[in-house]
């Protein structure tokens, strides 16, 4: 069987000094508060020797996001901790409560004050899933623009929780503008998931947020890993686990950054050594991380963190999900959740590649699927369903 053709980039800036992106004591509020928060539970670390064996490593272990707060992915963590944060701010600035909990808020005590404040975003699905659901917990009105390449599933997930659902024509970069206009226009609050020049404090805490999912996956590894594969749109899940790497272990663990071939944003401006934009329709089943974008605080961390830029075909995040779901036991992954483990398996059989990164039978690979079935139409048809022409591990 053949492999698709992919993609990889050594960083030519790694290992170069850099700006603190995610300051320590703003993660430390992030896991005080999430913590807290009802039905907090760690997500599982799974071993797959099966797969280490078949690719010729050590260990490859995969932190399963799939159950994440009933919402199906590692994004809960942070849109809807910004959410409680901006309307915590905003009872501040009106001298209703000086430092309102997410306990304060989902007992409705701040009510009348709460319904009058409206959270925004852009969203391929799951960033407003999770915007929606801190907007319906904490008291919130919420509006969620999507692009018109955003399944109906995810956007009926979204309604569920009460928020109001607006189409806008584009991609995924062309909605968060959108977003931002109105919110300007109708005093609302944006809550996205990327940054840029002017624009951080929110995405600052949704990243803090997300940083949680990879400090859980460090703490229950039984020894460092010495590589780690992070999917990426806008950067912001990427640039927080390598913030948490590098905190613990310095700059020893190689962190490879997965795009879609077709929306590689972070890869081109690596290539380009500034931050640079995709444009197109970035067409790629691997909805999470369609964005042509990076997120500048994103790119500020992985210009110099990441070790290499990955772009990947959708071929073969498929056969990674299909490996996935026949894996003993079973892990649901979705379209985007599975794109760390199919860059691994592209890589690990790749001579030059492999070499390049430094992969062999003593590498302990961490790998984080960062959804499960977010949309189970879509995961039913892609995991279950016809031919996929390439092999698994
Ligand atoms: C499942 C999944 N994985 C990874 C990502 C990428 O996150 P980021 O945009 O922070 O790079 C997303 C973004 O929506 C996602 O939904």
């Amino acid at each position: 069987m053949s492999q698709p053709p992919f993609r990889l980039l050594p960083n030519p800036r790694h290992g170069t000094p850099g700006i603190v992106v995610l300051p320590e004591g703003g993660y430390r509020r992030a896991r005080e508060a999430i913590t807290a928060w009802p039905g907090y539970t760690p997500t599982p670390l799974h071993d797959l020797p099966d797969i280490a064996a078949a690719l010729g490593l050590g260990a490859v272990h995969l932190k399963d996001e799939s159950l994440r707060f009933g919402l199906g992915s590692f994004k809960a963590l942070g849109g809807a901790y910004a959410v409680a944060r901006v309307i915590a701010a905003e009872l501040a600035r009106l001298g209703i409560a000086r430092a309102a909990t997410a306990a304060d808020l989902e007992s409705g005590r701040h009510a009348e004050t709460t319904r009058a404040i409206t959270v925004t975003c852009a969203t391929d699905g799951n960033h407003g899933r999770s915007v929606a659901w801190g907007a319906g917990r904490f008291g919130a009105r919420c509006v969620i623009f999507v692009h018109p390449g955003v399944t109906q599933g995810r956007r009926d997930a979204m309604a569920r929780f009460g928020a109001e659902v607006r189409e806008v024509p584009g991609n995924y970069d062309d909605s968060v503008r959108a977003c931002a206009r109105v919110a300007e226009e109708q005093g609302w609050h944006v809550v996205s998931d990327t940054s840029w020049p002017g624009y951080t404090e929110v995405p600052r805490d949704v990243m803090q947020g997300y940083r949680l999912m990879a400090e859980e996956a460090l703490d229950a590894l039984r020894a460092p890993p010495t590589h780690c594969f992070i999917q990426a749109g806008v950067g912001g899940v990427a640039a927080a686990v390598s913030v948490a790497l590098r905190a613990r272990y310095g700059r020893t663990v190689r962190l490879v950054v997965v795009e879609p071939d077709r929306a590689a944003c972070l890869l081109a401006s690596a290539e380009a050594g500034a931050p640079t934009v995709v444009a197109g329709g970035l067409d790629t089943l691997m909805a999470g991380l369609a964005c042509g974008e990076p997120s500048l605080l994103a790119w500020q961390e992985l210009e110099r963190a990441a070790f290499a830029f990955a772009a990947i075909a959708d071929e073969a995040a498929i056969a990674a999900m299909r490996r996935l779901a026949r894996h003993d036991p079973p892990v649901v992954s979705g379209e985007s959740g599975a794109a760390g483990l199919a860059a691994l398996t592209l890589v690990a059989r790749d001579e030059a590649a492999r070499a390049a990164l430094a992969l062999g039978p003593e590498s302990r690979v961490l790998l984080l699927s960062t959804e499960g079935a977010t949309d189970p139409d879509l995961y039913d048809r892609l995991v279950k369903v016809g031919p996929v022409d390439m092999e698994a591990p």
